[in-house]
């Protein structure tokens, strides 16, 4: 019987042969210096030749880096970049000079103070009102080739730490292993392997098998012509042979969200706009017909500008009239006003933009005839706590549509389909209230991991808002959580994880559309 064995195949057996033991994978991968991927595919063809076994499986244990672990991975230890900056400033500062230097920042000066206090690198101080910090002796020595900072860089690139990988004394390494768990800069983690071993028919192999040498691996010209390849072996592919995945570069999956989001819109027949971050209080609120002084502009807080402190300009003093009336006593819309002094300080003053129904203001004050097709998908600012779902900055995809015979029904229709553009079906109206629109729809989605959620506001522009800028036909308004849409069709349940940074979850991340 002949055998074809690839050099690598025949390594492989000759080592299991030697070794006389159940081996793993990843152990002959490193005692033959191949590749984990390699080793794995050929097992894979000797196993299904029966050449090679599988023997016991066994549990192999490895440290995934969090967040702060990949970071600290990449910038160094906190307290390793304290010694740094300490060097620098002749071995001593005060707590005041580091954090100008802005190599740490505020958490991290906290930690890396008490770990470099607690490893007797520094010592601390209290001078003129100040605390002052001074390297120990040992500290430049002890942060070159620092054990939790070279396991951490040894595990930078796949976020895996495999601390057997990493040579350490017995002391280091389990000093490691605790800090690694205290400080949460990785977590346990444990998969399984199978041994193999080299069965009789292994050994057979490796006695008669053919070398690479003598099996074909190209046809020639000269083989063809001499027909020489009809008394010899071809090498086989190996076409199942599995190869490790591949992880090139990428867009991050909430960028690459946008974009799609973007594409659906202009799609739809939408044209792109953008508008100012820091705005004036007219577009933000006075034009949307939200009263200077009054509960309904508190539908949402803006946070006030400190510098510049303005006064911003309004270019169109005339359009600025016209909103002031309209405030005031209605105008010629028909409508009562709020009726109270309309303040043109007020108008001009900056606050970080609330809501990008701003940017459709702006868009309409120069765009007066239908039909009125505008969309922005852009950030906005309001003071909000911080938590699963809510941020003090945010996403919206604003969007408007003016045309003579539009309704409400078309209204939700387009809401509809830009869920829809990004695989998001569940959707649900209730009727809402923004001073601006008329009637007034909410809409929700459903995040599978979250359940129901309000989605954005929308609605039909009210005339206050529309006739002072000359616009006398329907516009349908709304925006939208960018965000919340981001979590239903990505699959996230917290709000804080679309903008990851952790590696491992940003290779995984697909699309759901
Ligand atoms: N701007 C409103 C908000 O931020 C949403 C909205 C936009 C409502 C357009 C109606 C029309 O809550």
């Amino acid at each position: 019987m002949k055998y074809r064995l690839s050099e690598k195949a025949r390594q492989i057996l000759n080592h299991l042969s030697t070794m006389k033991r159940p081996l793993s994978a990843s152990s002959i991968a490193k005692s033959l210096g191949l590749k984990d991927e390699t080793v794995r595919s050929l097992l894979r063809s000797l196993r299904q030749r029966k050449l090679i076994e599988d023997k016991e499986t066994t549990r192999i244990e490895f440290y995934q880096l969090t967040p702060e672990g990949q970071h600290f991975a990449t910038k160094g230890l906190p307290e390793i970049r304290l010694v740094k900056l300490l060097a620098k400033q002749g071995d001593e500062g005060s707590v005041e000079s580091i954090a100008k230097e802005k190599v740490l920042k505020p958490s991290e000066q906290t930690l890396a103070l008490g770990w470099a206090r607690q490893n007797k690198w520094i010592s601390v101080s209290e001078r003129d009102g100040h605390t002052w910090m001074k390297l120990m002796s040992n500290a430049t020595e002890a942060i070159k080739q620092h054990p939790l900072q070279l396991a951490l860089e040894s595990a930078e690139e796949s976020g895996l730490l495999q601390l057997d990988d990493v040579k350490f004394e017995k002391k280091d390494l389990r000093r490691i292993q605790n800090t690694l768990r205290k400080r949460k800069l990785a977590e346990l983690v444990s998969r399984q392997t199978i041994t193999v071993s080299i069965t009789s028919k292994g050994h057979q192999a490796l006695k008669a098998a053919l070398t690479d040498e003598e099996l074909i691996r190209d046809l020639s010209p000269d083989l063809l012509k001499s027909e020489s390849w009809k008394d010899q072996d071809f090498m086989p592919y190996n076409l199942r042979a599995p190869t490790s995945p591949l992880y090139p570069g990428k867009k991050h999956p909430f960028v690459e969200f946008i974009d799609r989001l973007k594409r659906v819109l202009i799609g739809l027949g939408f044209q792109e706009a953008k508008g100012p971050l820091v705005e004036i209080e007219f577009w933000n609120n006075d034009a949307l017909f939200m009263p200077q002084d009054h509960v309904a502009r508190e539908v949402h807080d803006a946070y006030q500008i400190k510098t510049p402190k303005g006064p911003g300009r309004i270019i169109d003093e005339s359009a600025l009239k016209r909103v002031a009336k309209t405030h005031e006593n209605g105008w010629t819309t028909g409508s009562t006003g709020w009726r109270y002094p309309y303040s043109f300080d007020i108008a001009r003053r900056l606050v970080m933009r609330s809501q990008t129904t701003s940017v459709s203001m702006r868009f309409l004050s120069k765009h007066k005839k239908p039909p009125i097709t505008m969309f922005s998908i852009d950030r906005n600012f309001r003071p909000e706590k911080f938590d699963a779902t809510h941020s003090a900055e945010f996403i919206q995809i604003e969007g408007i549509i003016g045309s003579k015979d539009l309704t409400l029904r078309d209204l939700m229709g387009y809401i509809k389909a830009i869920a829809k553009g990004v695989g998001v079906e569940k959707l649900k109206f209730k009727p809402g209230f923004f001073p601006f629109t008329e009637p007034s729809v909410e809409s929700f989605i459903f995040i599978p991991e979250l359940g129901w959620r309000e989605f954005g506001g929308s609605g039909i522009f009210r005339p206050e808002v529309t006739l002072p800028f000359g616009i006398d036909f329907p516009v349908l308004a709304w925006g939208l959580g960018a965000d919340r849409l981001a979590m239903a069709a990505l699959g996230i349940g917290d709000i804080r994880e679309l903008a990851t940074r952790n590696l491992g979850q940003l290779r995984k991340a697909s699309m759901r559309f």
